[in-house]
């Protein structure tokens, strides 16, 4: 049965044929700790990066950070009831490093630990498997003080890291990710400085993002050594890179664009190997010099599963006539190349709605780099919520997630083997830069009156597509 006019209303599921998802899928929702967490010097817990920027006049919209966030760390209980309620089969969380090792090295730091066992074993007694993503952007400040990621000592911290969480966390977790959108602590960090430390350093990010990946490779043994049985990979944030017209200087951006947003990852971590290209294109930021003997083994270290996190496609043109190449930009080395709107509709981020884009994406890195197992880690929209008789009506979320299991559910039917997948986001949270001014939750938190969490109807929908483990037809 095809629904007339937009997306299904909540129910609609109960009649008429469905588009099934193979048995086991996974459904899950996913947040970040600085996102959510708040309690930021609780129990030992010491600065990130993230803390750090986020208290720097000028970095965050309204000078949001995220002392409180949701305040998720003294409702545990409660928020995992609320995923209870959901059905969900997984739950997508990070690890805070900085409660865990508070200055970035030595001693764990067990109290911090010791709130993700509760976590943990929250999750678990109520039949939600947890999935553990290590980084997720929150460096202790005293490891960017000594460098951050430009600097190649990180990726060992890095690793002693992820020996503490494994020894503590790797009897109850099977499903670990070592970085999320490495693409992200790089460039936007280190290069256009819109995110946390706030460098704007072309070469540095380049360094980083090669430095991330090292101590992803390093911690992916760390993790087989801790937990043999665990079923481990990364999380990538990957876009289809499409040029604005055939002319060759625009299909030349989009080369660009797709070097430095996807294959400067992919091609490392599952091929072992830089794409020639994109070394070409990086030749007036940087010599590749960082590179040592040995590491690209390292980084393509085998994973059992690959993370997809998407959002969006970019269209690209080629720079205007007689442009300068630009300020600070997340594009090291192609600072001028032109992003282009084309009309259609978007989120509350401005990013153009594109699921056709989702399939496009799964089939490519499943037809170009690998058979692993794939798993949708994140994919979700911010649209402006208001509360009316204590209900919220998000039809436009709604419809962003429908549209985009239906290409997730397309992918499947292709031959892709998606494995799961992961709205983005449980709850309303702190969009970095954006501070709470955007919200991606499936449930409202209400931070003036008390956190109070309201499941909005995209929930309820997708509770009931997770029972149904399915979609109309
Ligand atoms: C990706 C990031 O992993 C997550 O932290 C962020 O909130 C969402 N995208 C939305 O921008």
């Amino acid at each position: 049965m095809s629904t007339p006019a937009g997306p299904p209303a909540v129910g609609v599921l109960d009649q008429g044929p469905q588009l099934s998802f193979p048995p086991g899928f996974l459904w899950g929702a996913a947040t970040a700790a600085y996102q959510i967490e708040g309690a930021a010097t609780a129990a030992g817990r010491g600065p990130s990066i993230w803390d750090t920027f986020s208290h720097t006049e000028g970095r965050v919209v309204e000078g949001h950070t995220g002392d409180v966030a949701c305040d998720h760390y003294h409702r545990v209980a409660e928020d995992v009831r609320l995923m209870a309620e959901l059905g969900l089969k997984s739950y997508r969380f990070s690890v805070a490093w900085p409660r865990v090792q508070p200055t970035g090295s030595g001693p764990a730091n067990q109290q911090g630990l010791d709130f993700y066992r509760r976590l943990v074993d929250e999750l678990l007694a109520h039949g939600i498997e947890p999935w553990l993503t290590l980084y997720h952007w929150d460096l202790p400040q005293p490891l960017e003080d000594e460098g951050g990621w430009p600097a190649r000592d990180t990726a060992g911290r890095f690793a002693d890291y992820t020996r503490l969480v494994v020894d503590a966390l790797g009897d109850r977790v099977r499903y670990w990710t070592t970085l999320n959108e490495p693409w992200c602590s790089a460039f936007l960090g280190y290069s256009s400085g819109v995110h946390a430390p706030g460098r704007t350093d072309p070469a540095a990010a380049v360094r980083a993002g090669h430095h991330l990946m090292l101590g992803h490779g390093l911690a992916v043994q760390a993790l087989r050594a801790g937990r043999p049985d665990a079923e481990v990979g990364v999380t990538v944030n990957l876009y289809p890179v499409t040029p604005a017209t055939d002319a060759p200087g625009d299909v030349d951006a989009a080369r660009r664009i797709d070097g430095l947003a996807n294959r400067f990852f992919l091609d490392p971590l599952l091929r072992g190997s830089y794409p020639a290209d994109l070394r070409a294109d990086l030749r007036s930021v940087t010599d590749f010099g960082h590179v040592r003997d040995g590491d690209l083994a390292v980084i393509a270290t085998p994973l059992d599963l690959l993370g997809v996190n998407y959002y969006s496609r970019h269209v690209v043109a080629a720079p205007a006539e007689g442009a300068e190449r630009s300020g600070p930009s997340d594009w090291p080395g192609s600072a001028d190349v032109r992003f282009v709107k084309r009309g259609v509709p978007v989120t509350d981020m401005g990013w153009e709605i594109d699921a056709p884009g989702l399939v496009e994406t799964l089939r490519r890195v499943h037809d170009e780099y690998t058979d692993l197992p794939l798993y949708v880690t994140e994919n979700g929209s911010a649209f402006v919520d208001t509360v009316v008789d204590g209900r919220v009506d998000d039809a436009d979320r709604l419809a962003y997630f429908d549209s985009h299991l239906r290409a997730a559910h397309a992918a499947i039917s292709s031959g892709v083997p998606l494995r799961g997948y992961f709205a983005w986001s449980l709850l309303d949270n702190f969009e970095w830069a954006w501070g709470y001014t955007k919200r991606f939750g499936m449930i409202y938190v209400d931070y003036d009156n008390d956190q109070a969490r309201i499941p909005k109807s995209s929930a309820r929908w997708y509770a009931e597509v997770i029972r149904r483990n399915g979609l109309a037809a």
